[in-house]
């Protein structure tokens, strides 16, 4: 069975929240608690069910719009304002042997980071996932917001040329695990499928 999380469908503003896993009984059926203002406070569902959600609110957004910055923006609104315990949300994007700030949701932060620096620029640089459950033990982590405590970068692909990286900062340890890298590697894929992409912003065919 896979990790259980609390998930609140609206953000709450409550991105320090505490981490407070279900029962096995609640987990296996999910369970939904409302308050008198109708807000559902307790909704505990699996991830995979959450990011088979997130599925079916990227086709729609995405549905007849192909622009890269329009797209990649509303990418990580919807992530930022999906996932629960995310201070940062957002792209970094080639441009030469550097990533540039992109479209991002959370604090202002470094705009240009080399490739092979930080965490984002490691994924880069090796063209893979890199999961980091503790930033502080992670050798050259490029501090941006201090409250981050775990962080996941994905490169992103058009066409099996790299356009930068996603980047997800949480003020929890650990947050991330091989179940959102999977499922977000998913939504990344429907969302690069469906955007054009100038040829300026991706790396050299191989
Ligand atoms: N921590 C990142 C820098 C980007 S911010 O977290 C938004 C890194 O080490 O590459």
């Amino acid at each position: 069975m896979p990790p259980e999380f609390r998930y609140s469908p609206a953000r709450s503003g409550n991105t320090t929240g505490s981490h407070i896993p279900p029962s096995p009984a609640q987990s296996v059926h999910g369970r939904r608690n409302s308050t008198h203002s109708g807000q559902f406070v307790n909704d505990y569902v699996s991830k995979a069910a959450v990011y088979e959600q997130l599925q079916g609110s990227l086709r729609p957004l995405i549905r007849g719009q192909t622009d890269f910055l329009a797209n990649i923006s509303n990418f990580a609104a919807l992530l930022f304002n999906s996932l629960p315990n995310l201070n940062w949300a957002g792209f970094y994007l080639l441009r030469g042997t550097d990533l540039v700030l992109g479209p991002f949701q959370g604090k202002p932060a470094c705009s240009c980071i080399a490739i092979g620096d930080g965490v984002c620029g490691t994924a880069a640089l090796q063209r893979a996932a890199v999961l980091v459950p503790d930033v502080h033990a992670f050798p050259g982590h490029i501090v941006c917001d201090e409250a981050s405590q775990s962080e996941m970068v994905l490169p992103v692909f058009k066409e099996g040329r790299l356009v930068g990286v996603l980047d997800l900062d949480s003020p929890l340890p650990a947050r991330f695990d091989e179940i959102d890298r999977d499922c977000i590697q998913q939504l990344l894929q429907t969302l690069m499928d469906g955007t054009m992409v100038p040829e300026f912003r991706l790396a050299p065919p191989t």
